[in-house]
């Protein structure tokens, strides 16, 4: 089971109470903690978060800034306890725009956990589904024969996946807003989509649980005749 959320809301839930953008992010970094806490412990398999799009580079120096900072933190003290419960830590994007000091704790975040079995965290940064497809296609041009595979897993290399991305099952986007903003475009191809209002700081483990028993009520078909209690598997057409 894929999970992926769009963490939105965090600037209108500042703003709501006369704070500083920032303040919402900081407020949202602990819904994270507590969202992926309730995935591992609900047995998820891949939780891939968006923390910060390609587009977000057009936002002021200091809100940039201050994400970065608190991407940092939240790598720094998050990896122990990453450890404790065998979750393993993939930050997702583009990495030739990053900061040293942001690389570096990345690496060190990926190279702890890297033996973890339990749940992959992936942590998308800087990252456009748009760029990582012309990447990949730019790359399937360089060979002779092009598969879908091979297309999947030069998507994992130029995303920097630990492993190919399984599709996505199911998609929350928090904030209110019905759209994917250049996330995971391929692998949503038949995602479920669970749009809440609620901004990304007001979040928590029970509106993830509400998802999540949403989610297991819907039929999904994969473009076939439904069968209820059967998921049909998907058709492969190479
Ligand atoms: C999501 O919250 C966090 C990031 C995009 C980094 P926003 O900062 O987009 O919050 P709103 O949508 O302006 O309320
Ligand atoms: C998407 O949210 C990016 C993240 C949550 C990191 P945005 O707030 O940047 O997207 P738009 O502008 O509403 O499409
Ligand atoms: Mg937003």
């Amino acid at each position: 089971m894929h999970v992926a959320i769009i963490m939105d809301g965090n600037g209108r839930w500042a703003s709501q109470r006369g704070l500083p953008r920032t303040a919402g992010h900081r407020e949202g970094a602990k819904t994270v903690d507590k969202v992926v806490e309730a995935a591992a412990r609900r047995g998820i398999d891949t939780l891939s978060l968006y923390a910060f799009s390609a587009d977000n580079w057009g936002r002021p120096r200091g809100e940039v800034a201050a994400l970065f900072a608190l991407l940092r933190r939240y790598l720094l003290s998050q990896t122990p306890r990453c450890l404790e419960r065998a979750i393993r830590i993939n930050v997702v994007g583009r990495r030739d725009r990053l900061a040293p000091e942001v690389l570096r704790t990345i690496e060190h975040s990926e190279g702890a956990t890297a033996h973890c079995s339990g749940m992959t965290l992936r942590i998308a940064v800087d990252y456009s589904a748009q760029h990582s497809m012309l990447q990949s296609c730019r790359r399937m041009a360089l060979e002779s024969s092009i598969e879908r595979s091979r297309f999947k897993e030069h998507l994992a290399e130029v995303d920097h996946a630990v492993t190919v991305t399984p599709d996505v099952d199911l998609l929350i986007r928090t904030g209110g807003e019905k759209r994917l903003s250049d996330f995971l475009l391929w692998e949503c191809a038949y995602a479920e989509l669970c749009f809440v209002d609620a901004f990304w700081p007001d979040y928590d483990e029970l509106a993830f649980a509400e998802a999540l028993d949403e989610f297991a009520k819907r039929e999904r078909r994969f473009g076939q005749i439904g069968t209820p209690g059967r998921v049909p598997a998907r058709v492969n057409h190479g």
